[in-house]
């Protein structure tokens, strides 16, 4: 049995020092959690490679001390890209024949795949509560609202044609109907909504969208790029509720390019190896990835815990109901969104959606 081999394509990171701390073991996945080569590690102390105060040090020396396991369910791991990765550690010591301690092994485990899931489950509990909330709160303003709309009706008929006082019922005709929308887009919003999910082409859907965007994006100096897989499966889905997100992600993409930039539309079959398989019940299904990539402002670090929220906005006239709302269809598609984006480079949106097999 090669031992070496079987630890090389382990998923987690495997590293095991000598009680002088030096590196002995430095597995691929160690290469890929940490940014660090074994050829630059293997041999080095462990202070040389993480900082003294890592808890991944702190252990592996607790191990050699006292030949005792131990683990650290919730730690942090520095990157060579300065990025703090969430890990859990759990060490192990490794006895020679007299009983002494020879060595001590750690393995890291990735947590933030799994840290990325538990923040998409609380967005949707978020949505839950504030769906609930706002179905009650729409019945009781729909129907004062309705009551309005029919007296300002009577009123302007009363009125007769005197332009100035027409210019007020109109007004107060708009606006009502402008909390009518936003109140119905509420309820869209908290709706369990029955899915009319078919075999969908995805790039004709796409297109019905480019369709409309492309006068906007002319007037916007946004181009507009497709780079569709030409061999994409069709995807099962409800077009209707689709489209409604595609539209908000191109809407969204265009209001962050206000001074113009590329738009891109990509499919591709997902490699991701967490959402990149479903099930849907009856085993596995393959998914499909969209991205809807700008080149706008993007979204600073302090905004982006916040844009699934519903009603959140950075815009003068903007709702801060889109996002929230193709979370919600995504949902529904046993799908998922998400969304990374470099500030003043651009944003990256990815829904992920079933194929129909
Ligand atoms: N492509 C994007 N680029 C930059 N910021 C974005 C993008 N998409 C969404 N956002 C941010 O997320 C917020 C919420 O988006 P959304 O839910 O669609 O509501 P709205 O568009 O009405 O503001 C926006 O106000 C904006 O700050
Ligand atoms: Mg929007």
């Amino acid at each position: 049995m090669n031992y070496e081999a079987v630890l090389a394509g382990l998923p987690d990171a495997v590293i095991a020092v000598d009680t002088a701390l030096r590196i002995i073991f430095w597995n691929s996945a160690a290469e890929v959690l940490t940014g660090r080569s074994a050829r630059r590690a293997g041999g080095r102390v462990l202070k040389d490679v993480f900082p003294v105060e890592a808890p991944v040090v702190r252990r592996l020396m607790e191990t050699l001390a006292t030949g005792e396991s131990r683990s650290e369910p919730e730690s942090i791991v520095d990157t060579t890209d300065n990025r703090q990765l969430p890990v859990s550690v759990v060490t192990a010591p490794l006895f020679a024949r007299d009983g002494s301690v020879e060595a001590a092994v750690a393995v890291l485990r990735d947590l933030s795949r799994i840290r990325q899931l538990e923040g998409e489950v609380r967005r949707g509990e978020t949505l839950a509560a504030a769906g609930r909330m706002a179905v009650g709160l729409a019945h009781e303003i729909r129907n004062p609202l309705g009551a309005i709309r029919g007296a300002v009706q009577l009123l302007s008929r009363e009125l007769g044609p005197d332009p100035r006082l027409r210019e007020y019922t109109d007004v107060l005709l708009t606006e009502v109907d402008r909390v009518n929308r936003i109140m119905e887009m509420l309820l869209d919003l908290a709706r369990p909504v029955q899915l009319k999910a078919v075999p969908l082409n995805l790039h004709q859907l796409l297109e019905r969208v480019v369709l409309l965007t492309e006068e906007n994006a002319r007037a916007g100096n946004v181009v507009l790029v497709r780079r569709y897989d030409p061999s994409l499966p069709p995807i099962l889905g409800d077009e209707d509720r689709l489209l409604q997100v595609f539209h908000n992600l191109v809407r969204n993409a265009m209001d962050a390019m206000k001074g113009g930039g590329r738009l891109t539309l990509t499919t591709r079959v997902s490699l991701d190896p967490l959402f990149g398989k479903m099930d849907l019940g009856a085993g596995q299904r393959t998914m499909v990835e969209v991205l809807v990539a700008d080149e706008g402002t993007g979204i600073p670090e302090a905004v982006r815990a916040r844009i699934f929220d519903p009603f959140f906005t950075t815009k003068d006239r903007g709702l801060g109901l889109g996002l929230a709302i193709c979370h919600r269809i995504l949902e529904e598609h046993r799908g998922a969104i998400h969304v990374e984006s470099a500030e003043g480079r651009g944003t990256v949106v990815t829904c992920f959606l079933p194929i129909a097999k």
